[in-house]
């Protein structure tokens, strides 16, 4: 199968010297790739900047923006059979981005910010039989938030995660996630590695895609 994961954060430039980020390491994602080509499937990874080297034998596509990760999703989208959204797109970018460095001074400094588009919600009407598996990272209201962005971003699965706990936040080795996936009931795991929870993952996917 064909297999589209995208990872990491995503950069908003603010000038040329900063921007705004999040706190993703990339780990979920890139484990993905690695349990996807394991399974014998076909991987295109797209990666906002990270430390980590993509798994031997998967296509790389590197981002810096939620702009340009939508442009590379929307490129790759019609290729795959299954997509998996890790990345942690920033809902928010500068309005503008000053193109030489902003001086500091002793004035307040008030970011102007517009919203990103939403890429899951952009693929509803690409979808077609493909299967496409969204994360939440919650710090509350985990069921309730995860269920919503499973209805609305008319996803096949969701994978819920708590990011306020150590053993389930941004850059450790381990996550403790619950599955939901539509019309079946909730799955709570135990606390696994990264590597383990996306082989997991990768065989919910296969099952989704196999018709019957
Ligand atoms: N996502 C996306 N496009 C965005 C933001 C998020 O496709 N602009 C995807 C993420 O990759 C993830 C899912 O939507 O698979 C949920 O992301 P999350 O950050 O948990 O939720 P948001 O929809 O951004 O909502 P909120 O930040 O309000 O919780």
């Amino acid at each position: 199968m064909k297999i589209l994961i995208t990872a990491g954060p995503t950069r908003e430039p603010i000038d040329p010297v900063r921007f705004l980020s999040n706190r993703s390491s990339g780990k979920m994602g890139y484990a993905l790739a690695d349990a996807a080509r394991i399974a014998g499937h076909d991987v295109r990874l797209i990666s906002g900047p990270v430390t980590l080297s993509a798994p031997d034998g998967v296509a790389l596509v590197q981002i810096q923006t939620a702009a340009e990760l939508y442009d590379a999703v929307h490129e790759a989208f019609p290729w795959c059979d299954a997509c998996v959204m890790a990345a942690a797109v920033a809902d928010w970018t500068p309005a503008q981005v000053h193109p030489q460095k902003v001086k500091k001074g002793d004035e307040r400094w008030m970011l102007d910010l517009k919203p990103t588009q939403d890429v899951l919600t952009s693929l509803i009407p690409l979808k077609g039989h493909r299967v496409v598996v969204g994360f939440a990272a919650e710090t509350e209201r985990i069921e309730e938030n995860a269920l919503r962005k499973l209805a609305e971003k008319q996803l096949d699965m969701i994978v819920a995660n708590d990011v306020s706990k150590l053993d389930s936040g941004f850059a450790v080795d381990t996550n403790r996630a619950t599955l939901y996936v539509t019309r079946e009931a909730p799955r709570v795991l135990p606390t696994m590695l990264k590597s383990e929870l996306a082989t997991y993952i990768m065989q919910e996917v296969e099952r989704l895609l196999t018709p019957g």
